[in-house]
């Protein structure tokens, strides 16, 4: 204590109590209270937006679609874009940091383990007709006739939720649920079946065609997942 007190001459801070400049803090904690945890929830919980400590969407979305995601944003949503390049605060670096923290201290290893989860993007365009069924077999009892919400779960082809959701994020949700506020993942919407990649290429086809397209305004599409 003494020796540290009288190292440094008065009127000069010591070491360790400069204040970092926004684009030099690498600590994970403070990037994500700072940035993500107003809408992602404080610790990854979820609030506005999914959890993203939840392990079964860290075994399903690799570093590569993370990163782009935090770098560019979503366009059409309220994902912001982080990266300097791309109009954000944040450096490269940074966003490195925060994919690598999500992924060491959040994701558990063998969550999925023999689960054969639906790939993370869809394969293929989707078919609303098989998707319309699709949603009456998993989703109805839970989102009610034409996915207009019950008791059980909120409406979700309301044009308001649909305008700012895009086919990503609504098939994100389909596979991952919202464990934080009891929404199934893929395995869970009906006991001992879960869905296949296909029907939840269609459900979310479906969901998608229920969008009304207002000439003029830019609506949300899947335009992150094309990498
Ligand atoms: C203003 C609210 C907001 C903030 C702040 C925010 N996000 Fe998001 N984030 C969203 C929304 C909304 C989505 C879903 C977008 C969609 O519909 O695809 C999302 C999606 C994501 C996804 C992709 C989920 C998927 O479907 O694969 C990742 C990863 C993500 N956010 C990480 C972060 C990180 C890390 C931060 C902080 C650096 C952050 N977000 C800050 C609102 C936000
Ligand atoms: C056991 C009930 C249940 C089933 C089955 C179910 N969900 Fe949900 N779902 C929920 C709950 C609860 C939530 C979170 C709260 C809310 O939005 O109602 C939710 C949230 C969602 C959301 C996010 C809404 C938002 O505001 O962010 C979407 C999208 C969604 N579900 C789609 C589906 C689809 C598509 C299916 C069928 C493949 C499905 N759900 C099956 C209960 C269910």
């Amino acid at each position: 204590m003494l020796l540290s007190g009288c190292a440094s001459p008065h009127g000069q801070p010591q070491k360790g109590s400069e204040i970092l400049a926004p684009n030099e803090v690498l600590e994970f904690g403070t990037l994500y209270a700072e940035n993500c945890a107003g809408c992602h929830g404080a610790e990854g919980r979820g609030s506005a937006a999914i959890a993203l400590s939840d392990p079964v969407y860290l075994a399903i979305a690799d570093d590569t679609v993370m990163r782009k995601v935090i770098a560019n944003g979503v366009r059409g949503t309220s994902m912001p874009a982080f990266a300097q390049s791309a109009g954000g605060m944040l450096t490269d670096k940074q966003i490195d940091v925060i994919t690598s923290g999500m992924r060491s201290r959040w994701s558990r290893q063998g969550t999925l383990a023999a689960a054969n989860p639906p790939s993370y993007a869809a394969t293929s365009a989707g078919n609303t007709g098989r998707g319309e069924l699709a949603y009456k077999t998993y989703c109805e009892a839970c989102h009610g006739s034409g996915g207009r919400g019950s008791a059980k779960g909120s409406a979700i082809t309301d044009g308001s939720f649909l305008a700012l959701v895009s086919d990503q994020g609504l098939r994100t949700v389909v596979i991952t649920g919202r464990p934080e506020l009891g929404a199934p993942d893929w395995r869970g919407d009906v006991s001992g079946k879960p869905m296949s990649d296909q029907e939840v290429t269609d459900v979310v086809a479906w969901l998608a065609s229920r969008r009304v397209q207002n000439s003029g305004q830019p609506y949300a599409a899947s335009n992150y997942a094309q990498h």
